[in-house]
């Protein structure tokens, strides 16, 4: 059999086991949507979706992978590499470390020995980061935030208000977490402006459909699947790689690594990017939650494919034909 039709049998077999996980865990009803932001409650905890975006572009896509849910802390990753591109490496490692904490993604803490905060995955850092974006005022820093956005999706995404009105008025550990960061001089003297765009750009509505795509850019090297065109440097997305690996996945991260082995981020929207260097992206929606903030649905889901498909880093053996015929 030549490569190329090897090739598409691999990707007949992802989508025939990608509806098959669909299937078999659409039923699976441990967990809940996130409820400390309550508009976040409100969604359906139902929801289900499986996509795939290869390197070159192709898709599969399974279950609700149109519906829109807010990105959390998934831009997280987003808004990390803008600030390696922006600011550069130096810069941005003064503000934020890239060491795995092991605590919820919440935590008020801070990395006393390097006064910084300790990585760009957890809420002292992203708060760090988002207080990099560019602009003079508020919505300027927000138009630079999804500008970005448009360069992975091809449009601007809308901002879910509600969940933003939501997340602004039970924020109070965010804003104790930006004082402690103003305190040790990590970020400059615009702490309600730099959460009004923190708030915001947690807001952000995507599908799986994107989220795979995003995904897939990024495990391009930077280069969108579909465009050809360059979304962001190659050594950029090395770091949101790696920091993917090490801290995307909150205090689960270390078992992540372990077990599913794919640069990967969460979100308490119910959404998991994972990307799988040169192979392309893949994003589960589903918003039961697991203790971490981890979608139940999505963490059984990407062991699943991990496993049937050998793309765990460290595979010795690993078979990536998807990337290579996709
Ligand atoms: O800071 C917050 O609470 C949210 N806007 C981001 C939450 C999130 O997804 C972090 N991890 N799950």
């Amino acid at each position: 059999m030549t490569d190329a039709a090897h090739g598409q049998r691999r990707i007949e077999w992802l989508e025939s086991v990608c509806v098959e996980l669909h299937d078999e865990f659409a039923t699976l009803d441990d967990g809940a949507p996130a409820s400390y932001i309550p508009e976040l409650a409100q969604v359906d905890p139902d929801h289900f979706a499986i996509a795939a975006v290869a390197a070159d572009g192709r898709r599969q896509m399974v279950g609700d992978h149109s519906h829109p849910f807010t990105i959390q802390s998934i831009s997280k990753l987003l808004l990390y590499g803008l600030a390696l591109e922006t600011h550069g490496r130096e810069a941005v490692l003064e503000r934020v470390g890239v060491a795995p904490t092991g605590d919820p993604f919440n935590s008020i803490e801070l990395d006393d020995r390097h006064h910084r905060a300790p990585n760009p995955m957890v809420n002292s850092g992203a708060i760090a980061i988002t207080d990099l974006v560019q602009g003079g005022c508020v919505e300027e820093r927000i138009d630079t935030v999804l500008a970005l956005f448009e360069r992975f999706l091809g449009r601007r995404p809308d901002i879910d208000h509600d969940v933003c009105a939501s997340e602004y008025a039970t924020g109070n550990r965010n804003r104790a977490i930006a004082y402690l960061l103003l305190n040790a001089g990590v970020v400059e003297d615009r702490v309600a402006e730099t959460l009004d765009v923190y708030f915001m750009q947690s807001s952000v509505l995507v599908t799986a459909g994107d989220l795979a795509l995003i995904g897939a850019t990024i495990a391009n090297g930077g280069v969108h699947p579909t465009t050809g065109e360059r979304v962001i440097a190659p050594q950029v997305t090395r770091d949101m790689l790696t920091v993917a690996l090490t801290c995307g996945m909150y205090d689960y991260a270390g078992e992540w690594a372990y077990t599913v082995g794919i640069p990967a981020k969460s979100g308490v929207g119910g959404g998991i990017v994972g990307m799988i260097p040169g192979v392309g992206g893949l994003a589960v929606f589903s918003p039961r939650l697991d203790e971490h903030g981890n979608s139940i649905r999505g963490v059984k889901v990407f062991e699943a494919l991990s496993e049937r498909f050998d793309m765990h880093l460290f595979d010795f053996d690993s078979n990536r034909t998807w990337r290579r015929s996709a």
